[in-house]
């Protein structure tokens, strides 16, 4: 069983397009958007109609709560004051720019999906079970994943939110991080995705990048008004 989340597309719709193809191109058998669709890139309408169209399954992201319901601060955290600053101007963007019909139907995704397969529990969320914006890093302590794995009775726990991927092995399950298909941060500007691997009770992960014009995403975001800041992130993966 060949499961491709992938998350944090943040209104980039090259790069959503580009995951798909790549998903497309292999053998996977269930696709899941880990949240957090729209917000600082360009088209914000395009990313979440495609999803739409596509039928495929997504949790409810901090960004997509916050533009759904019309919030003054999107549930990030800001390293300093210009962040902060910047980080209104996407918001405010983003709700000026998404339209009434895609506002509602961000505000009614679940937090939370769940399946079986293999005879593991999944459990997909945007940031953590306990908050939709927590962050859950590769350096969060294994303790506290492994209570998040315990308590919510999964034993593979996929979220997003951090923007960088990664695949923790714990006494209690999993815990896998997808990463981004649309504001990478991990230090190179192609977007990405993980697939897990399940069979018979063993998991194993495959994150993968995939190159796409970036270049033409972030000449849409300077020429949509948005803070030139957000052009640099995706011309070069860093904040
Ligand atoms: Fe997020």
């Amino acid at each position: 069983m060949k499961i491709a989340v992938f998350a944090d597309i943040h209104s980039n719709l090259l790069g959503l397009k580009a995951v798909l193809d790549d998903i497309n191109k292999k053998n996977i058998n269930k696709v899941y958007c880990a949240g957090d669709l729209v917000g600082y890139g360009p088209r914000p309408n395009e990313v979440i109609e495609l999803l739409r169209q596509k039928e495929i399954p997504t949790v409810m992201g901090n960004y997509d709560d916050a533009v759904g319901n019309m919030r003054l601060v999107c549930g990030c955290d800001y390293k300093d004051e210009k962040a902060m600053k910047l980080g209104e101007r996407s918001i405010s963007w983003t709700k000026e720019n998404t339209s009434e019909e895609n506002k509602s139907w961000l505000r009614e995704l679940p937090q939370q999906i769940t399946f079986t397969a293999e005879g593991l529990r999944f459990l997909i969320v945007h940031g953590s079970p306990r908050k939709l914006n927590e962050y859950l890093f590769e350096s969060t302590p294994g303790e506290y994943l492994n209570d998040l794995l315990a308590e919510n009775s999964c034993d593979v726990l996929i979220c997003g939110h951090t923007h960088l991927p990664y695949h923790n092995k714990l006494e209690n399950g999993h815990v896998v991080n997808v990463g981004s298909a649309g504001k990478p941060k991990h230090g190179n500007p192609n977007v990405n995705y993980a697939v897990i691997n399940a069979a018979e009770k063993n998991v194993s992960v495959d994150f993968i990048e995939v190159a796409y014009d970036y270049e033409t995403t972030a000449k849409e975001i300077e020429e949509a008004g948005l803070p030139g800041e957000f052009a640099d992130i995706i011309r070069t993966g860093r904040t």
